[in-house]
This record gives C-alpha cells, structure tokens and sequence, in this order.
C-alpha cells in the first residue's frame, strides 16, 4: 500500500470498517479510484471484486475524479418544478458532460442533487458548495 492511502492505517484493519476505510479514501481523494480499491483490497484482505461490489451498492461512493469545480444541480421537487432540469439539460450540453461524469480537462464535474436545502430560491445549483439561485437559460447581460 502507497503512502498515498496511509489514511487506512488510522482504520483497525477489520473486515468489518471497509466502509469506514472508503469512506476516509473518498474523504482524502475526493472519489475511491482503481488503485484505491485495490490498496482497500490488500488492507482489508479482502478482494478487489467484493471491494468494488460494496461500492456499487452504496451510492455515496464516487468513481469518478470529481472536477477542480463541483457543479452540482438540484433536481428536488422545488427546484424541478421551477425547470431545473432545462437548467441541467443547459450545463450538459455546455461541458458535454452527462450527471456523474467530469469535464476532459478536469475542470468541471456535474451532479444532480435531491435538495440544496433553499427552496425558496428554486431553481438552484451550487459550485463547489456556494450556492446560486433564481437560475434561468439566459447569459448574463453585459452593461
Ligand atoms: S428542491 Fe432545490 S433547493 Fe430544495
């Protein structure tokens, strides 16, 4: 195992903290990586193939390298009847990157999310967690 994942060796190694070890992993790497599975893996003496297994059933876990700038749009019911998902259809094909993916050049990722927690503002999307509402399709009108 790297000194990169050495936020494992604060975990008891227990079968039974994977969870907690991959949790730590996407706390420290933002996403759990090929090479982190396999780091988990050999940590846990457990089977890259079971590692990835729990991770597909869990949804908090990431695969993805998420972007310099987290965009993350809200698709809860607030947000989704004032057109959020215009506003999602807009940032996709803008970064011509579908919900879960990030830009080629590592810059932007997109997510939907169920609630950013201000209805009120609907609809909503927050970039690396400042939040922005009242969104609609127009550019910006310069003065
Ligand atoms: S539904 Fe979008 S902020 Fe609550």
């Amino acid at each position: 195992m790297g000194k990169k994942f050495d936020v494992l060796t604060k975990i008891e190694n227990s079968p039974n903290n994977l969870i907690k070890g991959l949790q730590a992993i996407q706390a420290s790497e933002g996403y759990v990586s090929d090479e982190a599975i396999e780091a988990v893996g050999e940590y846990f003496n457990i089977s890259p193939v079971e590692v990835e297994g729990v991770l597909t059933f869990y949804s908090q876990f990431k695969r993805v390298k998420p972007g310099k700038y987290k965009i993350a749009v809200c698709d809860g019911t607030a947000c989704h009847i004032k057109g959020s998902p215009l506003i999602q259809e807009w940032v996709k094909n803008e970064l011509k990157v579908n919900v879960g993916e990030t830009t080629a050049d590592g810059l932007f990722s997109l997510e939907s999310v169920a609630c950013l927690g201000c209805c009120s503002l609907a609809p909503v999307m927050s970039i690396n967690g400042r939040v922005y509402g009242k969104l609609d399709r127009k550019a910006p009108q310069k003065s």
